[in-house]
């Protein structure tokens, strides 16, 4: 059986905001069809498609109206199965975004269970409960987006939903909820998608016995405890998904499971998920220590390792590494000040990141526009934020709509080359500084040095052994005979001796420079 996901390389397609085929603002699939190629000659062996369903998008699609269909605004049934076929024609499989946790408020489930009686089958599919006395929710409990997580229906019952009130929760011991999400991986499997990323994959068991709780972060709570994150009993429905994607050749599903590390490992094997994202190495920032600490602690899992530095829902990382170590990236969106930013460090950073990332074992996820070294628009006008948790937090929390922004295809143009002349999130004047078309053209771009590293990649192999070359500096050996090290300090280091295979600065004087990444090919 083919297990490709190993050492893939997955291209993560925001399809919103990836190419508008049909220039009304919105990306979709004719505009996606249209880049399959320069997502292939990227050299990856994947994509991901963030949530396309309809949707009214109340946070991004991450609510879903219909779990078999596409939003019209994106394509249609007939377009997804077209582009399916033709990625597979130019090389690269299709992973879909499953959102098995929440429907949409206007899924006819949850349409049904508001017009029915408490008690009722309808409700049962959620979670309703009553309140505690008058007018109180069930339990203390807060929504990831902020503010409470129940929301007072009509009749006085309550229903959970740990994102936003328009996402209510699924209740995962409802026999209903198990054959419909069965048959909804069928139905795409059976259209040759080649397999799914699994959203919140660590909520959907939710504590019985409904009681209060203080919320002091997973890290400091007993394993299991936590009464909707990271519960043992959620593995259940996992293994039934795997017997059903097992059936078929060649499928894989990969966990969004932001737990701690050390209890990655569950959610993995034969009978698990495939893979599951690495968020420690995302959240490691520029600190060499840490770096390797997570890199040593996740090779310790001994599963197949899913690296990633950016996608959706994160500061995208150009601008992170360009901000001082320990300011929290999501609050200095909002508050600055911004002159802590140097942008020019982080673009440093992030091309060495990029290749530390992609010089590890295993697979690794590649955000849009990362290729492009694009950095967060932080500055978006707080009038055209549309995540929910802007308004959720009061206004406290920018949210993720700066590294959704529209990508840059071209250096002029209507909205970048993005499609029409009006995309949903404006795009800075500077954008087009960051484009492919400017990138494509020249040698030393962001993009030629993916493209150079997707390419020579495929000779890195084996095991890695971590190598001491100083407290500052990431440095490992692969098996292979390749040597991948990363100057994160501040002091020049010495080069190692070897061919050069790969470089994400400028190098010659016999020194790595700080925020400077290589790779050294024959190292014996
Ligand atoms: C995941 C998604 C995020 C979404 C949330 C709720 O974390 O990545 O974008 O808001 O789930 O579905």
């Amino acid at each position: 059986m083919s297990e490709w996901w190993r050492d893939a390389v997955v291209y993560q397609v925001y399809i919103r905001s990836f190419a508008d085929g049909n220039a009304d603002g919105i990306g979709d699939i004719a505009g996606l069809n249209s880049k399959l190629e320069y997502i292939a000659e990227l050299g990856v062996d994947g994509i991901w498609i963030n949530p396309w369903y309809p949707s009214p998008l109340n946070d991004g699609g991450y609510d879903v109206a219909d779990y078999r269909d596409v939003d019209e605004r994106i394509g249609t049934l007939a377009a997804a199965e077209a582009l399916v076929e033709r990625a597979h024609s130019v090389g690269l499989k299709v992973l879909l975004d499953l959102v098995p946790n929440h429907t949409s408020s206007e899924h006819p489930w949850f349409v049904e269970a508001l017009a029915s009686e408490p008690g009722s089958a309808a409700r049962s599919r959620y979670h309703f409960r009553h309140g505690r006395g008058d007018r109180s929710a069930p339990t203390n409990w807060r929504s990831v987006f902020g503010g409470p997580a129940w929301t007072l229906a009509a009749d006085g019952q309550w229903y959970l939903h740990v994102f936003d009130p328009t996402q209510p929760d699924l209740n995962w011991d409802n026999p209903d909820v198990v054959a419909e999400f069965e048959a909804i991986l069928r139905f795409w499997l059976d259209r040759g998608f080649d397999g799914f990323r699994v959203d919140v994959a660590h909520a959907l068991a939710k504590d019985p016995t409904w009681s209060d709780f203080e919320d002091t972060g997973l890290d400091d709570l007993p394993p299991g405890s936590h009464p909707f994150f990271d519960r043992d009993e959620l593995l259940r429905v996992v293994q039934r998904w795997r017997s059903v994607l097992d059936e078929y050749d060649g499928r894989m599903m990969v966990a969004e499971a932001v737990v701690p590390i050390d209890r990655l490992a569950r959610y993995l094997g034969p009978d698990r998920y495939h893979q599951a994202f690495n968020f420690s190495f995302l959240e490691a920032g520029w600190d060499a220590g840490r770096v390797r600490s997570v890199i040593e602690d996740s090779l310790a899992l001994g599963t197949s390792q899913t690296w990633v530095l950016s996608n959706h829902d994160a500061v995208r990382h150009a601008t992170r590494f360009g901000l001082p170590d320990g300011v929290d990236a999501k609050r200095w969106l909002l508050d600055g000040p911004h002159h802590l930013l140097d942008p020019d460090r982080g673009l440093r950073r992030a091309r060495a990141a990029a290749l530390l990332m992609l010089a590890l074992p295993g697979s690794a996820y590649v955000y849009q526009g990362e290729e492009l070294g694009l950095p967060e628009v932080w500055d978006l006008p707080t009038d055209r934020l549309e995540d929910p948790i802007w308004i959720r937090s009061e206004r406290s929390v920018k949210g993720r709509d700066g590294c959704r922004v529209p990508m840059p295809w071209t250096e002029e143009g209507p909205s970048f080359g993005f499609g029409g002349p009006d995309p949903w999130l404006p795009q800075p004047e500077w954008f087009g500084r960051y484009s492919a078309e400017r990138q494509a053209n020249d040698a030393s771009s962001t993009l030629m040095m993916y493209r150079e590293a997707l390419e020579r990649r495929r000779q890195l192999g084996g095991g890695v052994t971590i190598v001491d070359m100083g407290g500052d500096v990431v440095a490992f050996r692969r098996d292979s005979g390749h040597l991948c090290v990363v100057n994160m300090g501040s002091s020049p280091v010495p080069m190692p001796p070897g061919r050069l295979v790969v470089a994400s600065g400028d190098v010659g004087t016999g020194t790595l420079e700080p925020d400077t990444a290589v790779w050294i090919g024959d190292v014996v």
